[in-house]
This record gives structure tokens, C-alpha cells and sequence, in this order.
């Protein structure tokens, strides 16, 4: 018999636990000519913000020994051009959508949720309350996290939850002494599931020029350097949990998922790896239902948590 492989973030139903990570993976269309995407458990789209945006100047993109350092600074196409070009898109190919939305204010984020729901344009939200690559006012101190503050992630989720009646995820900041104030505090306004991790604030600086590598200073590291740390917080935070926990940080096999899975997530999600090898996700769908199989286990969902300790 085939081991059940479906998976359920609160009212979201995704065909198997596996996603892509915003931001790596655009709206689908470039991967959707090397493989179906709608394999996927869910396509989560690059952040969204209300008018369309450059991002931040070049370079932006820098190759650290296991990983990258991005500056991309929200780079995006806006929210119509999202409902007008990339939703039909994702819709014809059967996609489940998973919205990655920004903003920088509450109320932004609400009309970015509203927006999308009357539109049918998002299967969920997920709202990336720690893009560490932007200049926020509000903060009054450089970047942006309002995840490293749990009264501010209650806020915004707080908005959020009385905007849609969409399943909603709040992405989280590694960039925090303990993982699971944040998470409590999205659990607790009513989200239906946190998302750990985004990127691990990093620098690089060229000795010659003496110029950092990066025109924005600073950037997130992501890859197969962060994945350690990546599993620590999703176990931190799965044990203090009962909404579910979507799992990333250097993801890049099957064997990685299934970490984040004993850890305690109760999906995953592909990044960087999609980059090096655009099917990584499909492969690890494939593999994990293969280790399933072999190891006689009926469903995706007895692995979540089941870490022997
Ligand atoms: C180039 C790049 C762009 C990203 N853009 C976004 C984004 O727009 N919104 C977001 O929530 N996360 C963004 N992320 C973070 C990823 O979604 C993910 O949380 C992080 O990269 C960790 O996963 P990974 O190590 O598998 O890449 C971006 C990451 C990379 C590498």
C-alpha cells in the first residue's frame, strides 16, 4: 500500500509536506518547465508587497563555502501584476498556493491578504515578518525584524487573523535569542502555523577593495550552512507548539527533510537547493515516500516529532 503523504496546516490541505521557500523559487514559472509543480505540496511565491518593487542595488548575491548571502531586498512584481499574470499561472497548473506577503505596516499586510483571498489568488497566506534586507522606519534601528519582537509579531498576526479567513502562517526570524517567544506570540493572535526559518544575518567583505561583498552591507545566509541551526529552532519551537511548523533552512535532500520531520515540523520547504538543482523538491517528495515505503510506515504525519531521544 502507497503511504499517505498528505499533510494539513491548519484548514490548508497540501498532497504531501513538501514546498518550495519564497524567494527561490519566483511564481513558479521558471521551474514549471522542468518539472509539474503541482507535485508539490504547495508553491510558495516570492514576497509580495503592495506596489512592485526593485529591491535593493547589485551585488546582491554572494556564494559563501556552504551557502549564499542575498541582499535582494524584496524585489518583486506587486500585487496586480501578481493577480493579473502569476496566479492565473499557478492556478492552470494546479498549484496549491502558498502567499508570501509583505508590508511595512499591519494595515498593508491585511490589504495584501484581502486582496488575495477575494481573488482566489492564495490557497494561504504566509507573511514574512523578518526580511532582514530592508529599511524599516517603524523600527527605528535599520532592518526590519519585527519578528524579534513577539509584541509586535501579536500585533501583526492579530491584524492579520481578522483580515482573512485564509490559513495563515507567519514566517519567523532566526535573528533571536529563544525561537519560541515569537512562535507563542503568533500562536496565540491566531495564526495557523509558524514558518522557521528565514535567513541567518551574515557579512563578507573583500580584503582588497576592502568592500563589503555585498552593496547593502549585510544579507541573509542560507543553504546547507544554516540547517543546523535551522533544526534546533524547529525542535525548540515544535515542543512548545500545538499550531503546526513549517520547517526550512538547508534543505537539500530527502534525508533533510526527514530531520526536520523527526524534529517536530510538519511540512518542509525547499530553498536555496532549487538554485543548484531546480528539481530538488520533487526529488525529495519522491524520496520520502520511498523511505517511507522501506521502512513500513503508513503515514508522512507519524514522523512528525518522533525524534528518538
Ligand atoms: C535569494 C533568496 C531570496 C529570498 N527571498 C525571500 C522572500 O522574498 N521572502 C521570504 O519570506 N523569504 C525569502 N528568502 C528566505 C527563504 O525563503 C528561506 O527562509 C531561507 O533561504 C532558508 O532556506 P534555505 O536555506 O533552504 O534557502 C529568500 C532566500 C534566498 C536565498
Amino acid at each position: 500500500m502507497k503511504p499517505n503523504l498528505e499533510v494539513r496546516i491548519g484548514a490548508l490541505r497540501m498532497k504531501n509536506p513538501v514546498t518550495v521557500a519564497s524567494g527561490t523559487f519566483g511564481y513558479g514559472q521558471e521551474y514549471a518547465r522542468y518539472f509539474d509543480i503541482a507535485a508539490l505540496g504547495a508553491v510558495t511565491i516570492k514576497s509580495i508587497t503592495l506596489k512592485p518593487r526593485a529591491g535593493n542595488a547589485p551585488p546582491r548575491l554572494v556564494e559563501t563555502p556552504a551557502g549564499i548571502l542575498n541582499a535582494i531586498g524584496l524585489q518583486n512584481v506587486g500585487l496586480d501584476a501578481y493577480l493579473a499574470e502569476k496566479a492565473p499561472f499557478l492556478r492552470k497548473h494546479g498549484a496549491t498556493i502558498i502567499a508570501n506577503i509583505y508590508g511595512s505596516q499591519p494595515d498593508e499586510y491585511c490589504e495584501l491578504a484581502r486582496r488575495l483571498e477575494e481573488a482566489h489568488a492564495a490557497d494561504a497566506i504566509e507573511a514574512n515578518l523578518s526580511c532582514p534586507n530592508v529599511h524599516d522606519a517603524a523600527t527605528a534601528r535599520g532592518p526590519a525584524l519585527v519578528a524579534q519582537i513577539p509584541e509586535r509579531v501579536a500585533e501583526y498576526s492579530r491584524a492579520l487573523r481578522a483580515a482573512t479567513k485564509l490559513p495563515l502562517l507567519v514566517k519567523l526570524t532566526p535573528n533571536v535569542a529563544d525561537i519560541r517567544e515569537p512562535a507563542l506570540a503568533a500562536q496565540e493572535a491566531g495564526a495557523d502555523g509558524v514558518s522557521l526559518i528565514n535567513t541567518l544575518m551574515g557579512m563578507a567583505i573583500d580584503p582588497e577593495t576592502r568592500r563589503p561583498r555585498l552593496a547593502n552591507v549585510i544579507g541573509g545566509l542560507s543553504g546547507p550552512a544554516i540547517r543546523p541551526v535551522a533544526l534546533k529552532m524547529v525542535w525548540d519551537a515544535s515542543r512548545v507548539l500545538q499550531i503546526p511548523v513549517i520547517g526550512m533552512g538547508g534543505i537539500c535532500t530527502a534525508p533533510d527533510a526527514i530531520q526536520f520531520l523527526l524534529a517536530g515540523a510538519n511540512a518542509v520547504a525547499v530553498g536555496s537547493m532549487s538554485f543548484r538543482q531546480p528539481d530538488a523538491a520533487l526529488q525529495i517528495v519522491r524520496g520520502l515516500a520511498d523511505y517511507l515505503e522501506h521502512h513500513q510506515i503508513p503515514d508522512v504525519n507519524d514522523l512528525v516529532g518522533a525524534i528518538a531521544t
